[in-house]
């Protein structure tokens, strides 16, 4: 056996198990309980940042592109010439707080953690989060994907196994149904903004209008057309400052599945069974019962 090529094929299949930070699972690649303390304690929001914060796999990557676009005034040179994860770093991993404490203002910071682990400084602050929600069931399906070709994170078993874990909230940043009540509580204040990929999906220069009233921003009619162009799932799938192409092999498989999967909504039709969606329908009524929202795959 070649060492380095054995070495090698252990490395690339290597799979972590998590830590747990505050009842809440992470893995030990990309993250770490220190910095997870200092972002809660330790990091200086600014009254001027710009957090954009989901559950994993709601829309992350798509607010982002639309964020740094609005912040172009619809230019995309910086979208193009810069990587996405130093435009808008996630400031809850190692790498992305360096980054966050060095990016210049206004700031565009990406967040998966939930409302109780986030920045305290944000709760005294004039900063705005962009909370993007996505059908939960879009949600297990893209994440499902995603856990098979991100190395950080345990193979994900079968859509089974997976849904179990889900809905226990048995995964990293924790049960969806937390993360959306936990943010949603802040849904009256007016540094909070509250879209869904639906919408975005539904409506995107709508949607970016709306978005540049609560930021504040006025771009004309040229500049929201160029946003809307530049966000696409097309345009971002063939920019590879967007589409995770120079990511290290080390942390994503794209062969095994692409970061910009699919982009559409209502895929879980196609992965699961209706003994799978009627499971998931119970917890999440059960769940949600006393959120005052209504998300629009609840009128299906
Ligand atoms: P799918 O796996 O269903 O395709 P996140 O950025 O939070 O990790 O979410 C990733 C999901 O958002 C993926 O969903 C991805 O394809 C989708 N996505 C990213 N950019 C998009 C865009 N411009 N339009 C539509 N969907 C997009």
């Amino acid at each position: 056996c070649h060492l380095p090529y054995c070495k090698s094929l252990i490395f690339w299949g290597s799979r972590f198990e998590y830590f747990q930070y505050k009842g809440i699972s992470f893995p030990q690649i990309i993250y770490s309980g220190q910095v997870l303390q200092m972002v809660e304690n330790n990091f200086q929001v600014r009254d001027d940042d710009i957090f954009n914060v989901t559950y994993q796999k709601s829309g992350t990557v798509w607010m982002l592109e639309i964020l740094s676009l609005i912040r172009s005034n619809g230019d995309p040179s910086w979208c193009r010439t810069v990587p996405n994860w130093d435009r808008g770093p996630w400031y809850e991993t190692v790498i992305g707080y360096r980054i966050a404490l060095t990016n210049k203002s206004p700031r565009i910071i990406s967040s998966h953690l939930p409302a109780q682990l986030f920045a305290k400084s944000f709760f005294k602050s004039k900063a705005k989060v962009i909370y993007t929600v996505r059908n939960p069931k879009d949600v297990l399906v893209s994440l499902y994907h995603f856990a098979s070709m991100f190395r950080p994170y345990k193979d994900p078993g079968t859509l089974d196994q997976f849904l179990e874990g889900f809905l226990k909230g048995d995964v990293p940043f924790g049960s969806w149904f937390d993360h959306v009540k936990g943010w949603l509580n802040l849904k009256d204040k007016e540094n909070f903004f509250f879209i869904t990929y639906e919408e975005l999906q539904e409506d995107l220069r709508g949607s970016v209008v709306r978005i540049c009233q609560f930021l504040g921003k006025d771009l004309d009619d040229a500049a929201i057309d160029s946003v809307v162009a530049n966000a696409s799932f097309e345009a971002m799938k063939s920019n590879k400052m967007s589409n995770f192409s120079l990511s290290p092999r080390f942390l994503m498989n794209q062969k095994k599945s692409a970061f910009l999967r699919k982009g559409i909504s209502g895929d879980w039709k196609n992965h699961l069974t209706t003994t799978q969606s009627e499971c998931f329908d119970q917890v999440y009524q059960e769940r949600l019962r006393d959120l005052n929202v209504t998300f629009p795959w609840d009128k299906e």
